[in-house]
């Protein structure tokens, strides 16, 4: 090599020194053999754990949730910035917006697609990660915080979900939303303040609009960033992810660690690649529904709620509203928030179920809760009508206290004879209380999206031939 090449090779060039400001190692990885890939992983052990224990990569462990909803995000994230581009939040512009973007911008309605198909698997990605987190007891010390920083992640979620569904200003929004702010008003005391607070007004309208994009597209992302921040950090401060586990197979062996990279994250970037993959495949067949503009004179028949709040609706249509929109929620939220600091004879973190015990009673409870639940539905639709069964007393206490007794009489009587039949353990029917009532809900939520029709009466549209009225 002559002298000038050599004085040539210490010296690099502008763009070299620029990028060497930027990343120090940089010039010397990449002379070295493999540079790149060193380079590349020094970045991402900043963000992942240099090692993990093996037995937490099992797929059956996690299924790949968490990282999911993750990915859902970051997608709602990145369509909803090109969506801001195009879009309108005023009432007389959001509709034609959307039209101009589906008719002139060039992969307008793909990526208005990809947004709105993601909003919705990520609702249901959320809550199998809830169960799953549940069901593996990994709520158990030192996750306890984490779940009700889950438990609030799931809430906005949620509320990200019923925010957009307004902004394309067509008639399933306009009338979702105004029925879901009517619910509003059967809170005590607050409801009404409440209700004027969040619309903007006493009905659904252009100060609605104004403050649900506010939130949409400001508040509720920036708060998801900052709380999945705090998830994330709860993972790695426990030390990963609860250790899977064989019931009665002891709790202090994590087993053997392996090097994250390649072993975590190219699992990781498998998931996310497939899902990916999915949703855009998804966009492409499916477009996203817009119906038509909102016509705030002439409400659809029946009018549903999104279909993530169709549980409410259908409670509604069996319990005075102040128990089915305030009493059954709140409690549900409070003893959703106790779950991880009530006293538990065993740590049941890492065993699905807590015990083979366990699964054989959550299999009764979702057996139980069926045919409860649908039997319920039934004899209030067809047999008695609990408001004219009672005509002399109060509705909240015909239809509200009476039935809410019952309820609890029933789910008490229940916890009493199971927790007999087994013997078991806190633990255990603690969880079988979850699943009884968590699996009533998801059937009245799957009959208030499928199976009610015009008046919001009960229909079978595979035996009609009708398809059910959209909740999406
Ligand atoms: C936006 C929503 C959420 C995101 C993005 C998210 C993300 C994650 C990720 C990536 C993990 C690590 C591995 C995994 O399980 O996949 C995790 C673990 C965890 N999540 Fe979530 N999560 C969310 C909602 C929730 C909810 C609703 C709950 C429960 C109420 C929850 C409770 C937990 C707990 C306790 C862990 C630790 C699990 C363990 O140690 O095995 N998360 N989450
Ligand atoms: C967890 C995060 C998010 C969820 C669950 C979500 C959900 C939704 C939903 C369900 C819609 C209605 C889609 C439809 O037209 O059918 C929507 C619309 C919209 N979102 Fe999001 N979104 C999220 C994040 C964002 C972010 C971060 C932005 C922008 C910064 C954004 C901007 C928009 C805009 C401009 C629209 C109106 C356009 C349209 O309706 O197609 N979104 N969003």
């Amino acid at each position: 090599m002559s002298k000038k090449q050599e004085a040539k090779e210490d010296q690099p060039n502008f763009f070299y020194r620029f990028g060497h400001s930027i990343f120090p190692g940089l010039l010397q990885s990449l002379k070295e053999p493999e540079g790149y890939r060193k380079l590349f992983n020094t970045l991402i052990l900043h963000f992942r754990p240099r090692t993990v224990p093996e037995r937490t990569l099992r797929f059956t462990l996690t299924w790949g949730l968490g990282g999911m909803a993750l990915i859902l995000i970051l997608l709602l994230f990145g369509t909803g910035l090109m969506l801001k581009f195009v879009y309108q939040p005023f009432p007389d512009k959001a509709y034609e917006s959307i039209l101009h973007l589906h008719e002139d911008i060039l992969f307008g309605q793909l990526i208005r697609n990809i947004h709105h198909w993601s909003a919705n698997l990520l609702v249901i990605v959320v809550f199998l990660h809830f169960l799953r987190v549940f069901f593996t007891g990994a709520f158990h010390p030192p996750r306890q915080f984490n779940w009700v920083i889950g438990l609030s992640l799931f809430f906005l979620v949620i509320i990200s979900n019923f925010t957009g569904y307004l902004l394309p200003w067509n008639q399933l929004s306009f009338w979702a939303i105004t029925i879901c702010g009517g619910m509003l008003e059967y809170i005590p005391v607050i409801g009404i303040g409440l209700k004027k607070a969040i619309l903007g007004g006493s009905e659904v309208g252009r100060e609605t609009m104004s403050r649900f994009y506010a939130f949409h597209t400001a508040i509720l992302p920036a708060a998801l960033i900052i709380l999945m921040s705090l998830h994330f950090w709860r993972v790695r401060k426990a030390r990963g992810l609860v250790i899977p586990r064989r019931p009665g197979e002891n709790k202090d062996n994590p087993g053997e660690s392996v090097p994250a990279m390649p072993d975590l994250i190219l699992r990781e970037t498998v998931v996310a690649l497939i899902l990916i993959a999915f949703i855009m495949l998804f966009s492409i067949a499916f477009d996203a529904p817009l119906g038509d503009k909102a016509n705030p004179g002439l409400s659809p028949n029946p009018t549903k709620a999104p279909w993530y709040f169709m549980g409410f609706q259908e409670m509604l249509m069996h319990f005075h509203p102040l128990f089915a929109v305030f009493i059954i929620p709140v409690t549900t939220v409070l003893l959703l928030l106790s779950i991880p600091y009530l006293k538990y004879q065993v740590d049941t973190g890492g065993v699905w179920f807590a015990s083979s015990k366990g699964r054989r009673m959550a299999g009764v409870a979702v057996f139980v809760a069926f045919i409860v639940t649908l039997v319920g539905i039934l004899l209030d639709e067809y047999i008695f009508q609990l408001s004219s069964w009672m005509p002399g007393l109060p509705a909240s206490i015909a239809t509200g206290l009476i039935p809410f007794g019952v309820l609890l009489a029933g789910v008490a009587g229940f916890y009493v004879l199971m927790k007999r039949r087994y013997a078991a353990t806190g633990n255990e029917t603690i969880q079988m209380l979850f699943i009884l009532l968590l699996a009533g809900f998801v059937i009245l939520t799957l009959i208030g999206i499928w199976f009610r029709g015009p008046g919001m009466k009960l229909m079978w549209p595979w035996v009609t031939g009708g398809s059910p009225p959209a909740t999406m």
